[in-house]
């Protein structure tokens, strides 16, 4: 006959068992603390990568709102299309700098193919615009205390864009004269004429810089209203009066006029 099983043989074996588990466990958890622990110090102690130290993402990616001092998960959207708009002004600003310089040193095409670069970065800021409708007046609203009376109108890219602009015009007007040409000259010649290549660059430029004022517009009146107001006074409709401004105005009005303007 089978010897009768101890009543407590079996929770005997299961406690067992369970400590082993809960060894097992721990043991496991220990070793994953350490891995990641030794994983962190030596991500800490190890030399960034060429990659990272040339393109400074550790700076870079540091220059935003930490996830605890967002007001509102759209003020990461916000602030990134901001400050990437600041990096393609800065850029377009150099590559006007440099067709500027390169003007007064008579390199009319080589300044017309450098405005062409100019000209793409307002295009990529106006394209980012896009983005921005699809945050809604809610998220605007909740991070705009954080943005305090901060306005675009203060954007350092835009005022050096402002800048810079009639430098290029002077250039251009000078190089011009030097040349005894009248504007409707230089749009009336046949050809591709390099003041005539040089002035269409320029009217390109100013036309990018007018479709970035107007899709700005609508980005702004589909978050504050065609009512409402900006962070510095700036009621929306008088936001709307600038779209008539040009950087070169006169260009516009001499092709226009041109006799012989293809
Ligand atoms: C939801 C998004 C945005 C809203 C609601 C908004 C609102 C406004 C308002 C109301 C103004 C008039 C001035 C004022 O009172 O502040 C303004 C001007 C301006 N904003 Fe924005 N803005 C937005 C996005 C942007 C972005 C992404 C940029 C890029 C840097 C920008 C740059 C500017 C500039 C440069 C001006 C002056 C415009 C000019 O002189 O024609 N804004 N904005």
């Amino acid at each position: 006959m089978p010897e009768p099983r101890s009543p407590d043989r079996k929770p005997a074996a299961a406690q067992a068992a369970a400590q082993a588990a809960a060894q097992a466990t721990a043991q496991a958890t220990a070793q994953a603390t350490a891995q990641a622990t030794a994983q962190a110090t030596a991500q800490a102690t190890a030399p960034r990568s060429e990659y990272a130290s040339y393109m400074r993402t550790d700076e870079l990616l540091a220059l935003q709102r930490s996830d605890t001092q967002l007001l509102h998960r759209d003020e990461r959207l916000f602030q990134c299309v901001h400050q990437a708009t600041e990096l393609w002004l800065k850029q377009a600003n150099f590559e006007i700098g440099h067709a500027t310089s390169l003007i007064e040193a008579s390199q009319l095409v080589g300044a017309a193919r450098i405005l062409a670069r100019a000209s793409d970065c307002i295009d990529f800021i106006t394209r980012q615009l896009d983005i921005l409708t699809r945050m809604g007046p809610v998220g605007y609203r909740a991070l705009r205390p954080a943005l305090g009376q901060g306005s675009g109108v203060q954007s350092p890219g835009w005022q050096g864009l402002r800048a810079a602009a009639p430098r290029l015009h002077a250039a251009f007007t000078a190089r011009r004269q030097a040349e005894r040409m009248s504007l409707a000259e230089v749009f009336g010649c046949a050809g591709d004429a390099p003041l005539q290549l040089l002035a269409e660059a320029l009217l390109d430029l100013d036309g990018k810089v007018s479709l970035w004022r107007t899709r700005h517009l609508q980005v702004v009146v589909r978050t504050l209203g065609g009512q409402g107001v900006g962070t510095r006074g700036m009621p929306v409709h008088a936001l709307a009066q600038l779209l008539e401004q040009r950087l070169f105005g006169e260009l516009w009005e001499a092709r226009a006029a041109a006799p012989g303007s293809a």
